[in-house]
C-alpha cells in the first residue's frame, strides 16, 4: 500500500489552502471545448445541469459542470487535509499497480473517473507514488451516448501523459438505461466476464454526482446499483466502491448510498421510502451520517476561486 499524508500533496495540486487541477487535465478539457467551438460558452455560473440524455444536456454539462466534479473528486481522494485518510488509502491502494477492473456507473463525460486517475498520474509525475505498471479497464455505463463520447475523447487527450507515467487504460463504453435492471444485467455479466477472462479479481466502482437525480430518480437505479454490488461482494473478489458526491444535505442520498454499501457488505436489511428520504432498518451495522467538507479550488479556465462542498463515502467488501 502506498503512504501519502496531506503535506506530501504537491503544490501543483494544493497550495495555499487551494486544490488546483493538474494541467494536463485543465488543459484536455480546454483544447476540448476549443476544437468542439465551445469555449465561449464556458459559464461554471451559469448553467450546467445534471447531464442527461439529450444532446444539449450533454454539451452544457461537459462545458460547465466537468472541472468542479473533478475537483470534488480530487479533494476527497487527496485528502489535503487528512480527514478522512481511509478513502485515500483505500484509492491508493486499489490503484497503484497491477491489473483492475472499474466499473464507472452513470459514468457521463468521465469526470469522476478521469480527475481519480489523472491525480495517481500527476502523483506519480512528482515523484509521490511509484510508477510500477497499471492497467484499468474501465467500464463506462450511460444512457448518454453524447456524454460517453466525450469520456472518450477526453480519455485520448489524457491517455499520453497515463501511458508516460505508466498508467495504461482500457475504456468499454456501454449505452444503457440503469433503470432497466435487466439491460444493466447484460452490461454487468459482460464487463465480470472480461474480468474472468482475463483473471482479474480487483474491482473499483466509481459514481460521481449523481444526487442530481433527486430521491425519485436515485430510487429508479438503486436496482441496478445493488445488482453491482450483489456481484462485487463475490468472496472471491477483491471489491472497493468509491462514492463522490455534492453535499446537498438531504438524508435520501446518504440512505440510498448505505443501502448500496450494506449489498456490497453481504449485510441483511430493509430499505423503504419514508416521506421525503429513505429508511433503513438493520440490526448489526451503525450507520453514520456524512460531514459536509468544504474546499477552495482554482478554476483554471477563468483563473478565479471557487468554493465547493463535497462528501464522500468508500467501502470495501471485506
Ligand atoms: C451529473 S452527471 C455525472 C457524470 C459523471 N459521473 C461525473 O463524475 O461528473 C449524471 C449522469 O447520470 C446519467 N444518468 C442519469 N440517469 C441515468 C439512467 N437512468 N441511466 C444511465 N445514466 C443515467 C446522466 O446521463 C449523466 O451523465
Amino acid at each position: 500500500m502506498q503512504s501519502l499524508f496531506g503535506k506530501n500533496i504537491p503544490i501543483s495540486l494544493w497550495n495555499s489552502s487551494t486544490l488546483y487541477l493538474p494541467l494536463h487535465l485543465a488543459n484536455a478539457h480546454k483544447k476540448f471545448l476549443e476544437e468542439r467551438g465551445w469555449w465561449a460558452s464556458y459559464d461554471p455560473n451559469g448553467s450546467g445541469g445534471i447531464g442527461g440524455i439529450s444532446t444539449a444536456q450533454a454539451q452544457d454539462h461537459v462545458t460547465n459542470r466537468f472541472l468542479n466534479s473533478a475537483a470534488r473528486m480530487q479533494f476527497v481522494c487527496s485528502d489535503p487535509n487528512d480527514e478522512e485518510i481511509l478513502v485515500r488509502e483505500m484509492v491508493l491502494d486499489q490503484l497503484a499497480d497491477g491489473k483492475i477492473y472499474l466499473l464507472d456507473l452513470a459514468a457521463g463525460n468521465g469526470s469522476g473517473t478521469l480527475s481519480l486517475l489523472s491525480l495517481i498520474c500527476e502523483l506519480r509525475e512528482h515523484g509521490c507514488l511509484p510508477k510500477l505498471p497499471l492497467n484499468v479497464s474501465i467500464s463506462g455505463v450511460d444512457y448518454s451516448v453524447d456524454a460517453l463520447g466525450y469520456y472518450a475523447d477526453l480519455l485520448g487527450r489524457l491517455d499520453p501523459w497515463f501511458v508516460s507515467n505508466g498508467i495504461n487504460i482500457n475504456l468499454t463504453l456501454y449505452n444503457c438505461d440503469l433503470s432497466i435492471s435487466g439491460d444493466f444485467n447484460e452490461v454487468l455479466e459482460s464487463f465480470l466476464k472480461d474480468a474472468e477472462d482475463g483473471e482479474i479479481k480487483r474491482f473499483l466502482c466509481v459514481v460521481s454526482a449523481l444526487s442530481g437525480a433527486k430521491k425519485d430518480g436515485i430510487a429508479l437505479l438503486l436496482d441496478s446499483l445493488k445488482l453491482a454490488a450483489a456481484a462485487l461482494s463475490h468472496k472471491k473478489r477483491n471489491s472497493s466502491w468509491l462514492w463522490v458526491e455534492p453535499y446537498v444535505g438531504k438524508t435520501w442520498i446518504t440512505k440510498a448510498i448505505d443501502t448500496v454499501k450494506l449489498t456490497l457488505q453481504k449485510v441483511a436489511h430493509v430499505f423503504s421510502s419514508k416521506g421525503e428520504s429513505f429508511e433503513i432498518v438493520t440490526s448489526t451495522l451503525k450507520l453514520e451520517e456524512k460531514p459536509k467538507r468544504s474546499f477552495k479550488w482554482l478554476d483554471p479556465h477563468k483563473g478565479v476561486s471557487a468554493i465547493s462542498h463535497v462528501f464522500v463515502v468508500g467501502f470495501k467488501n471485506e
